[in-house]
This record gives structure tokens, sequence and C-alpha cells, in this order.
């Protein structure tokens, strides 16, 4: 079977227990897009409101910044494949203006969506994982002290794959001092890619 018919078995299997767990909610699934023999995949937390919107991953603001990442390595969406942790919008009624907003996802959300995460990547097989802040980076190193503060930028060596922490793009936008941190690391991750072909 080629990948993108394991992919969408797996994302049917996604769904299914998603829906199972939250049957009166109807969530939205984006499970991921891109390239499925990408040497590099991208993992971030997951969807928002443009994102379900547009089913999608990185389609709103943040993804104005994943474009400029991908510029400065000279790469195209195509090139890579996209994807989040968890699968469907963590979402909180906002108590002022009452209508739904993004908040973090939750460990028993994460733990529902992981083995999805697990297995699209045992499908796509890249090189190198880059996590965006620090719920891949945790998920995926089944470390939950591990912190995107001390470690971005270098590179852990799995035995799957790598994975190259970055800062989630979004935290550059509430924080510019962090887009010198930010720039830097990806001009490590250039080395890294020249450096391996
Ligand atoms: N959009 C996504 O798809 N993922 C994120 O982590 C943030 C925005």
């Amino acid at each position: 079977m080629g990948k993108e018919l394991l992919l969408n078995a797996v994302e049917n299997e996604c769904i299914e227990a998603v829906n199972n767990k939250y049957p009166d909610e109807q969530k939205v699934i984006v499970f991921g897009e891109g390239n499925a023999d990408a040497d590099i995949a991208l993992v971030g937390e997951a969807p928002g409101e443009k994102e379900i919107k547009y089913k999608r991953p990185f389609a709103g603001a943040a993804g104005k910044n994943l474009d400029e990442f991908l510029d400065i390595l000279g790469l195209k969406r195509e090139d890579i494949y996209i994807t989040n942790t968890v699968k469907f919008r963590p979402v909180k009624i906002n108590p002022k203006t009452l209508r739904l907003s993004n908040r973090p996802p939750e460990k028993d959300e994460i733990a529902l969506c992981l083995p999805f995460l697990q297995r699209q990547l045992d499908i796509i097989k890249p090189k190198i994982v880059v996590t965006l802040g620090n719920t891949p980076l945790r998920a995926l190193t089944g470390d939950n002290k591990i912190t995107i503060g001390k470690c971005h930028g270098t590179l852990i060596e799995e035995c799957r794959y790598d994975i190259f922490p970055l800062y989630h793009p979004a935290s550059i936008l509430y924080n510019m001092s962090l887009k010198e941190v930010y720039n830097k690391d990806l001009l490590k991750f250039k080395k890294i890619l020249k450096d391996n072909g």
C-alpha cells in the first residue's frame, strides 16, 4: 500500500477515536499535509480557528511565520510534511466575548492523539522532525520535563529520526525578543541540512 493510502487509513482511525471520545462535539480533524516522502516533518501544537476552517495545519497567523521559516531554508510547503501533535482544536469559552478561543492542549488530548502522530511519522519516515514549542517536543521525546527554552536549536538524536526543537512560531508573535534566537536556530538548522546533503 502507498504512503498516502496508509496515511488516510490512520486519519480515519484518528477521526473515529476522537469522535468516540467526544461524541457530542463534532470535532474537526486537521490531520496533516505535504510530501509523504519528505525528509523533514514539522510538528506543531494543535490547529486553531483558521486551521479547522480550511482543514490545513498552519493556515492562520502562525502560518505566516512558518512561511518565513521555509523561505529562509529555501523550502516550500510541498517539500516537507506538516502536522500537529493534537489533531483537533482545543477550545475554551472566552468569558468576555462568550466566543470560542484557543487554549493549550491538555494531557488527555495529547495522549489521545500521540499514537496517531507516531504512526504518521512511522509511515513518512522523515530524517528530521522539527518540533515547534514544548507540546510536540515533550510528546515525541516522552520527556515531560524537557523545555524548549533549554534545548531549542540543538539536535536530539532519537532512534527513528532526529528531533530539532524550535520555538513555536506563535511565541515569536507574542515575544519579539525571541525572533533573533529563532533566526539563529534556523541558521543552525540550515547548516544541519547542508551538512546532511
Ligand atoms: N497552527 C497549527 O496548525 N499549529 C499550531 O501549533 C499553531 C497554529
